[in-house]
């Protein structure tokens, strides 16, 4: 028999890349469509994955390429919206979704899983977070055709690759001695990635999850502030850190904005406006031990980091060479 295919929107990413090679081990064929080939090239190695360029936000793309797949999983997002279509936030998380679903339907997919977000909603304080809800309406709004359509609202999510505890030690390397931080005082209950994937693969089959809209979140809370010195002691990076008060941060997210590559943003100044913490994890009612951050990330960003103090000390002593 034929190894069941499932459709991956979004899937050349972060938690994409994780869950194909999850998807993969358990015999399932993937097919991950993306904008540019290049982003989707450690998936290229995977013999059952097949890559398909094109743009996905072309309702006729995705009636051409679903063709065929039993399930579709929507994951495209940005956390930064740019000039242009296709690329604001109202695009990716609220018009997509939709068109997928309508996709689905045109194929007599039954089958939906979408990556939202916790805190979604229509009243939520950023942009982000308002379309993230608009497109998760718009995936469940499948179910009245008779797809059976579950969303994930994780907080934010650690594991190799990621672009929380990496970006703020790519950022914590390039601050000289003073790190000043917006939002400080903001919290999240960090989740692994291998346990969101778990939280997909528990719920691919099962009737009971049609519907459902599942909070992830790691075992423990914490501040942005706490996260943050954690990643300086992680990578070796002795920093004063220093807490901007909320005009600051503010006015942190107006400037770097501007910046190439936007590392913080007015709008995620705004999403961290309320907790990204659960209220209900469904980690446990999906029978998933969540990991937590201090038995995950060492494993991958302070090993890794050259200029940790650890690594310097190794190459001081010359033991970090074969
Ligand atoms: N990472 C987190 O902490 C976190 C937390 C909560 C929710 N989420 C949600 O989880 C999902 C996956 O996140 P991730 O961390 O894996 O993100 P990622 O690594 O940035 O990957 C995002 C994916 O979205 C696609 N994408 C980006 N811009 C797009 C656009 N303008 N149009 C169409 N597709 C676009 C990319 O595909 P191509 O560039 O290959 O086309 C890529 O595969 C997202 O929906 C995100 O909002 C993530």
């Amino acid at each position: 028999m034929a190894a069941k295919r499932i459709a991956i929107i979004g899937g050349s990413g972060f938690v994409g890349s994780h869950l194909v090679a999850a998807l993969t081990r358990e015999g399932w064929a993937t097919r991950v469509f993306t904008r540019r080939r290049s982003r989707a090239r450690a998936l290229l190695v995977v013999p059952t994955c097949e890559v398909i360029e094109t743009d996905v936000h072309l309702a006729s793309n995705l009636n051409e390429h679903l063709a065929g797949c039993d399930v579709v999983v929507s994951l495209a997002g940005i956390l930064n919206e740019h000039a242009g279509a296709g690329h604001r936030f109202q695009d990716v998380h609220a018009e997509l979704p939709g068109k997928l679903a309508e996709a689905c339907r045109y194929h007599g997919i039954e089958r939906m899983l979408h990556m939202s977000a916790l805190g979604v909603d229509a009243d939520a304080p950023s942009e982000y977070l308002r379309t993230k809800f608009r497109g998760e309406q718009a995936a469940h709004a499948a179910a009245a055709h008779g797809i059976a359509v579950t969303s994930f609202r994780p907080s934010v999510i650690f594991g190799p690759g990621d672009s929380f505890f990496n970006r703020f030690a790519g950022l914590l390397a390039l601050s000289p001695f003073v790190f000043p931080l917006a939002c400080p005082h903001a919290r999240f209950a960090p989740v692994y990635v291998e346990d969101v994937v778990r939280a997909f693969l528990a719920t691919l089959d099962d009737d009971a999850a049609a519907g459902r809209r599942y909070e992830l979140c790691g075992p423990q809370t914490y501040t942005l502030r706490e996260l943050v010195a954690y990643t300086a002691r992680l990578t070796g990076h002795r920093r004063n850190i220093v807490g901007l008060g909320d005009r600051l941060s503010r006015l942190q997210g107006r400037v770097l904005e501007r910046v190439p590559g936007k590392p913080f943003s007015f709008d995620n100044y705004l999403s961290t406006k309320i907790d990204s913490t659960c209220s209900c994890n469904a980690l446990e009612e999906l029978g998933i031990v969540p990991r937590s951050v201090e038995s995950v990330v060492p494993g991958y960003l302070g090993a890794n980091e050259r200029n940790s103090w650890l690594g310097r000390l190794r190459a001081s002593a010359r033991r970090d060479r074969p």
